[in-house]
């Protein structure tokens, strides 16, 4: 016998269908919001999402500066956050002002910048990233020509590492992936030591010498579908459990913990995408996202850049 639907997602079925909407979902989200979108995916796969959607309202179960990217890539239908307030640490420590006079101080830069940040960085940046494409754009970029990367120090670092190029970097980081205690995992692959340890970019080094697999939120997720592995220790936001473990029942995933006693793990931004605040967005069509339309052009030309050197 089939359960009966809750209330609440018959709403959100109902006036998704009369506002013809569709709902994209970062995977960061609780997982009752991730069953309820159209489309789950990373950074890049949400950004190709909105761009190529037909519908006339798109409701961004994320932050900010995706359902900003949204408006910038498909500036034609009306884009909106249930939450206004859902930002992100590492958009908030790179503001636009700032960024662009330490641009200006190094011309001769190319300026790589993590998605993760507002449309005013974007639009003094050469080429946007994420970080399921930025190792392949780092190597796009001409030998010899310095680079100069934002917000992101962790990422920039590893990225730097791993291609073996030297990139001036902007100091900023993300409280969630710099919550983790390496302590705590220590003592849990002594408890488990056939789990394997996989880790997001946005984590620290010292963190990431600990994983056997560094990658992207979709990364991690199709590399925990392959690996023979039974059980992993996850490093990065607690949401993606939900669609590891929905793609892979048998397995364990056990979070990697915080250093003190709190949900630090849980991205408080991302967890504003309650389903009431999905609901009340479909509903009033609000909060909306606008954007000056000077702004939207010049924050478009490098994420088109960066899309089309993911094809292929
Ligand atoms: P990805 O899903 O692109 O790996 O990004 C992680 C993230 O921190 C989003 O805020
Ligand atoms: Fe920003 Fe970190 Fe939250 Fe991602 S997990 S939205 S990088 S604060």
């Amino acid at each position: 016998m089939t359960e009966p639907m809750d209330p609440l997602v018959a709403e959100i079925h109902e006036l998704r269908r009369s506002r013809n909407a569709v709902i994209l979902a970062h995977y960061y989200v609780d997982g009752e919001v991730q069953d309820v979108a159209d489309f789950v995916g990373d950074s890049l796969q949400l950004s190709q999402a909105a761009q190529k959607t037909q519908a006339d309202v798109i409701v961004f179960a994320g932050v900010h500066f995706m359902a900003e990217t949204a408006k910038i890539l498909n500036p034609t239908r009306k884009v909106v956050l249930p939450d206004l307030s859902a930002g992100c640490s590492l958009a908030e420590g790179c503001p636009a002002d700032r960024f662009a006079a330490f641009v200006a101080k190094h011309p001769d830069h190319y300026v790589l910048s993590y998605i993760n940040c507002s449309a005013g960085v974007k639009a003094v940046s050469d080429c946007i990233v994420t970080s399921s494409n930025a190792e392949k754009i780092v190597r796009s970029v001409p030998e010899g020509k310095p680079i100069l990367f934002a917000p992101d120090r962790n990422l920039g670092a590893y990225l730097s590492k791993k291609t073996g190029r030297d990139m001036l970097l902007w100091r900023g980081s993300c409280i969630v992936h710099e919550t983790f205690s390496e302590r705590k995992i220590i003592a849990l692959k002594t408890r488990h030591p056939d789990a394997e340890i996989i880790a997001h970019p946005e984590c620290e080094p010292s963190l990431l010498a600990m994983a056997s697999y560094i990658g992207s939120t979709s990364a991690l997720l199709s590399y925990t579908e392959r690996s023979p592995s039974k059980t992993f220790i996850v490093a990065t936001e607690t949401g993606i459990l939900h669609q590891m473990q929905k793609r892979s029942p048998e397995k364990e995933f056990i979070p990697a913990p915080p250093e003190g006693n709190c949900h630090c793990n849980d991205c408080p931004f991302m967890k504003k995408n309650t389903l009431e605040a999905v609901r009340d967005a479909l509903r009033d069509l609000t909060p909306e996202i606008t954007l000056d339309e000077d702004l939207r052009v010049k924050a478009l030309r490098p994420i088109e850049r960066m899309l089309e050197l993911s094809a292929g």
